[in-house]
């Protein structure tokens, strides 16, 4: 994952790009570079290590922003090849430090590559995929050829998926880049113009932006942007169109908050009421196009997060619609559910980035085979957007910690809403009934103010400092209440590295409960509903082995008291809609454990936001 940017135009490029990075570390933060051109020469500066750190500028973003230049471009790396170290981050360069490239994305053939351009005399000095590409440019560029012709054959021998930029002494005014399956956009500027990742990155400095699509090759100059097709040279910029984005770029702040996931899990309310009001027709319309009865099947495919999103969705469609639906993992769909996939099928993939190369790979099987695509994602413009036949939006604004939260509560709103509406349709809600649940969906954002009152909050960050130490955690729920404890547990395991496990509460007696001792902590999910009563003689079982019981119930209900050492209250809803509102206090416990433990939350080990790799 990692993220790339570049700058060429009438200011100095490295503090221009060492910005964009800062805004683009959630894709990708274990090292980071920038390279310049300044009078006829390219200056570099990399290492391992953030650019931030506890809000602050590090030693390392002071040195990047230090370099001289007017164009420049610049990286921010997840390692997938070789260790985090200086010698392996970006920027790559070749041999005679004349070209220098920035890269996302893997470069499947890179140990032929390299194998070639070493055999030719090339040296190399990192152990990345990357490498190959300065070289093989300088490779063609000692054949005569210039800046422009080496870069599309150097794109040429490329195989895996990239979004590259480039520049070169021998042309300094000029930035080229390439994409392949890995997000890039051109930023159109007043005093220059830039590349990106994806648009936050550059939102402060241009809200004017062109995505860039596969096969594509981009040339950037400070008051021109050429988009070509990369096999026929022809040149396509007229026939792209400019979006103008719309987004705040003073919500990308923290404005106070102490982290992004915090202020994120506070920004609900708004997420969810923008996507119940503004997506509401958009649908309803998908709801008729589901209703109309020609797909044989439904599968959401989805990942992590999302495809948590995609379980809540499963249990509404399924009580309230009764219509049944499969739920598949992104990265299982796309090697062995393709398989059943075919005219008949509807494909829905849920991903809030757009970006995630697992679930595209799904919707392009799912495409190839005939099937309808719908896309439900919370960024405007992303990849996915381009891929499927329908789209659907969440309105949670722009989401920058690694953990999701706000894009999940608006996923879960859009997927109800358009249950509703897809039971309506099929005759399992009568309109009064359909309007009903419509109304209480509209008084969620209410709701998840309420359980985010500072009163409620403080007793659940007194249960994260109280039992950071604790190693292993169980979550479990029934029914909705199950795709509640898997997003909790998910949530604690990527913040706190403390191991999480979630159970179908049914299911523990098949197995887990041989876990349960004096005090594991089991945090259970205790809807009222139809399951109610099967979750109480769950939670009873659980706490005479000895676990520390924290549930999370309605308010009022005094039935869950007995057994529990803690109740987190949260308002009235029903089962159906509960993991909406019951989700909300575990992601605060696991932000508050995560901080009490001397985690940043918002750059948990190892992960990156988009994860737009396989
Ligand atoms: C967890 C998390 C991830 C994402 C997953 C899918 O907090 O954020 O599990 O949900 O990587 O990402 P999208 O929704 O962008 O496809």
């Amino acid at each position: 994952m990692c993220g790339i940017v570049g700058y060429v135009g009438e200011r100095d490029a490295a503090p221009i790009i060492v910005e964009s990075l800062v805004r683009l570390e959630y894709r990708g933060y274990d090292s980071a570079g920038v390279a310049t051109i300044h009078e006829g020469r390219l200056y570099v500066e990399k290492d391992a290590g953030k650019l931030t750190e506890g809000g602050e500028p590090t030693d390392l973003q002071r040195r990047l922003k230090s370099l001289p230049g007017k164009i420049g471009i610049g990286h921010t790396r997840w390692a997938t090849h070789g260790d985090p170290t200086r010698e392996n981050a970006h920027p790559h360069t070749d041999c005679r430090d004349r070209i220098a490239v920035v890269h996302n994305g893997i470069i499947e053939n890179f140990s032929e590559l390299r194998q070639e351009l070493e055999e030719r005399g090339h040296r190399f000095t990192s152990e990345t995929d990357t490498e190959v590409v300065p070289h093989l440019i300088e490779e063609f560029m000692s054949e005569g050829k210039s800046f422009f012709d080496a870069f599309v054959e150097a794109v040429k021998r490329l195989e895996g998926s990239y979004a590259i930029a480039a520049i070169c002494v021998d042309e300094p005014d000029v930035i080229l880049a390439a994409r392949k399956e890995s997000p890039l956009v051109v930023g159109l500027g007043e005093d220059g113009n830039f590349l990106a990742s994806d648009i936050p990155a550059i939102l402060p400095e241009t809200n004017e932006v062109i995505p860039v699509d596969d096969g594509e090759v981009v040339v950037v100059k400070r008051d021109e942007v050429k988009i070509l097709d990369a096999e026929t040279l022809r040149d396509v910029t007229d026939e792209k169109e400019v979006q103008v984005v719309e987004e705040d770029p003073h919500r990308l702040e923290r404005h106070g908050y102490p982290h992004f996931m915090l202020k994120e899990i506070h920004e609900q309310p708004e997420a969810v009421r923008n996507t119940l009001t503004i997506e509401r027709d958009r649908l309803v319309e998908m709801a008729e196009e589901l209703a109309r009865g020609e797909y044989r099947r439904l599968y959401i495919v989805a990942c992590g997060t999302s495809y948590h999103a995609g379980l809540g969705a499963k249990y509404a469609m399924e009580m309230l619609a009764r219509f049944p639906v499969d739920v598949v993992i992104a990265s299982e769909f796309r090697y062995v559910t393709r398989e059943l996939v075919d005219e008949e099928t509807l494909v829905l993939a849920i991903s809030q980035s757009g970006e995630t190369a697992d679930t595209l790979a799904a919707v392009r099987e799912a495409n190839e085979r005939g099937a309808t695509t719908i896309a439900l994602t919370n960024v405007v413009g992303s990849t996915i957007t381009r891929e499927v036949d329908h789209v659907m939006y969440t309105h949670a604004g722009f989401e920058k910690a690694v953990a999701a939260t706000k894009t999940y509560t608006a996923q879960l709103a859009a997927m109800y809403t358009l249950t509703v509406e897809l039971a309506r349709r099929l005759g399992e809600l009568t309109d009064k009934e359909a309007e009903e649940y419509h109304e209480e969906l509209d008084r969620v954002p209410e709701m998840l103010e309420r359980v985010l009152e500072w009163e409620r909050e403080r007793e659940v960050a007194v249960l994260g400092g109280r039992y950071k130490e604790r190693p292993n955690w169980f979550f479990i729920g029934r029914g909705p209440g199950y795709p509640t404890a898997m997003e909790g547990a998910l949530k604690l395991k990527e913040i706190t590295y403390q191991h999480a496990e979630a159970y179908p509460a049914g299911e523990l007696k098949h197995g887990p409960l041989a876990l349960i001792e004096e005090g594991v902590p089991v945090v259970a999910v205790a809807q009222r509903g139809g399951v109610y009563e099967k979750m109480l003689a769950n939670i009873e079982e659980v706490k005479a082995r000895g676990a520390t019981v924290i549930t999370v119930a309605e308010e009022g209900d005094e039935n869950v008291e007995e057994h529990s050492d803690h109740v987190i209250r949260v308002p009235r809803i029903s089962e159906v809609f509960s993991p909406i509102v019951y989700t909300v206090p575990l992601q605060l416990l696991a932000y508050y454990m995560s901080v009490a433990r001397g985690i940043d939350p918002d750059y948990p080990r190892n992960l990156a936001k988009s994860v737009t790799v396989e």
